[in-house]
């Protein structure tokens, strides 16, 4: 019996803190796991993807990569996509899948499986690039259109905002006919959809779906950038959770997307899913604070598990087994949610997983709790505040997310926890 090495890269581009965070766990952890099969000892090394030329035929050294970088960095996406296919590289989020599908396949997928979408139509683009083309496909093609009718037809206020959105980038609300004017006027070349606002929404919450982990936050669009992600707890009944559990579970198992963030808004009895195209979360302290010891932990456990039990990457998107749910006109919404995360446990290896955090993670609740209260993990929030903050402002926010993590440890007693990787079980963190 002998020693199996197994490789774990980060992709990064902006990311500062997790990384930092992820990296201190790993060796402070310094896992040694028995392989199922043969008996041997898997250990792990993490490592950062550089960027350079590469061999469309040589081999890549490892297991799994955490990416954080393809969907705007194109070397690598095409690097990563040479190696899931010619070197059995298993990768978080699916490539492919980021590449095609945009917010609005989102939509009309969920729609198809029944999700209660808002209202949404999409509408050409205001200008264009001028290309030999254009002149003769618009006016012979082109439908005059009113955009003040679409809001007559779906209700006010609308919401306008990209079809490929995402950062709140040219997100507008429109509240009658001379702001939609506006609104699409200003829109420019950007292709944009126009969304049924949810009225009286009584809550609004982001599911971070990680694997088959996921956590809830209730979640203030109208507060600054730092207190969005509110430290509230107890917002959601049981069944409410496992309702979003599902939804967020659903999505990501679709569109191979196991590391993404589902927006929904509560309204009269109703989670509406409204952003869920969120391949590549937020994982900042700066953002997440009370919430970013989950968010480090998660990551250890899936990228762990997935490394240790060589987790094939599933390379196609199988859409037919949530078609033949959703063409079950007998069942309730509620009913089909079932069996869509049932689906994505199997994907997901839910069971399995768990039992490989109980066995092997056991103590990673206490280790970061630790970890917590150490100068690594402060001296890697500053580092993140001081890329973000100026700099008379980098003491003043590194004690606040700070002093917010200390709260989250508080709260975690000494963390000695069972740490199954699950919701209930970080529940312990953040109740
Ligand atoms: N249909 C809607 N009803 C109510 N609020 C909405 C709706 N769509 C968007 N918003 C608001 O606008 C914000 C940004 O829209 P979103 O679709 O999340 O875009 P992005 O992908 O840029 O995050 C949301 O967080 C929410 O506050
Ligand atoms: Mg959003």
């Amino acid at each position: 019996m002998g020693d199996i090495v197994r490789r774990i890269g980060l992709s990064l581009g902006a990311d500062i803190c997790w990384p930092l965070c992820f990296e201190a766990l790993m060796r402070e952890l310094d896992l040694r796991i028995p392989d199922e099969k043969s008996g041997d000892v898997i250990r792990f090394e993490v490592e950062r993807v550089f960027i350079e030329p590469f061999d469309l035929r040589q081999g890549c050294k490892y297991d799994v990569v955490v990416d954080r970088l393809t969907h705007w960095y194109h070397t690598s996406r095409e690097w990563i996509k040479k190696a899931i296919l010619m070197d059995g590289l298993y990768v978080f989020n699916n490539p492919w899948s980021v590449q095609a599908n945009e917010k609005h396949t989102t939509y009309c997928a969920m729609m198809a499986l029944g999700m209660p979408i808002p209202d949404t139509w999409m509408v050409p683009p205001k200008s264009y690039e001028p290309t030999p083309d254009l002149k003769p496909t618009l006016s012979r093609y082109a439908k005059l259109f009113d955009v003040k009718r679409i809001g007559d037809r779906i209700g006010w206020p609308m919401f306008m905002k990209p079809y490929d959105g995402g950062g709140w980038r040219g997100v507008t609300k429109v509240d009658d006919a001379a702001a939609v004017y506006k609104a699409y006027e200003e829109s420019g070349k950007s292709v944009m959809h126009l969304q049924s606002g949810v009225k009286d929404w009584d809550r609004f919450v982001r599911c971070i779906g990680f694997g088959p982990q996921t956590h809830c936050v209730l979640y203030d669009p109208n507060a600054p950038l730092h207190d969005r992600y509110t430290m509230k707890r107890d917002f959601l009944t049981k069944k409410e959770e496992e309702h979003l559990r599902k939804v967020t579970l659903t999505i990501n198992a679709f569109f191979g997307w196991e590391f993404n963030s589902c927006e929904a808004l509560h309204a009269n009895g109703v989670w509406h899913p409204i952003d869920f195209a969120n391949p590549c979360p937020d994982s900042q302290v700066t953002s997440l604070h009370f919430h970013f010891p989950w968010m480090v932990k998660s990551y250890v456990r899936w990228a762990t598990f997935c490394a240790a039990t060589k987790k094939p990457m599933r390379k196609n998107q199988d859409w037919a087994p949530f078609y033949a749910v959703a063409a079950q006109k007998e069942l309730s919404y509620e009913e089909k949610l079932d069996r869509y995360a049932a689906i994505a446990d199997e994907r997901f290896e839910t069971a399995r997983f768990e039992e490989f955090c109980a066995k092997h993670l056991a103590h990673l609740d206490e280790v970061t709790w630790n970890f917590f209260a150490t100068p690594t993990a402060r001296d890697a929030i500053q580092q993140k505040v001081a890329a973000l903050f100026p700099a008379h402002e980098v003491e003043q926010f590194t004690e606040l997310f700070w002093s917010r993590i200390q709260e989250w440890r508080r709260g975690a007693g000494t963390g000695t926890g069972t740490g199954t990787g699950t919701e209930s079980a970080d529940k312990k963190g953040a109740s």
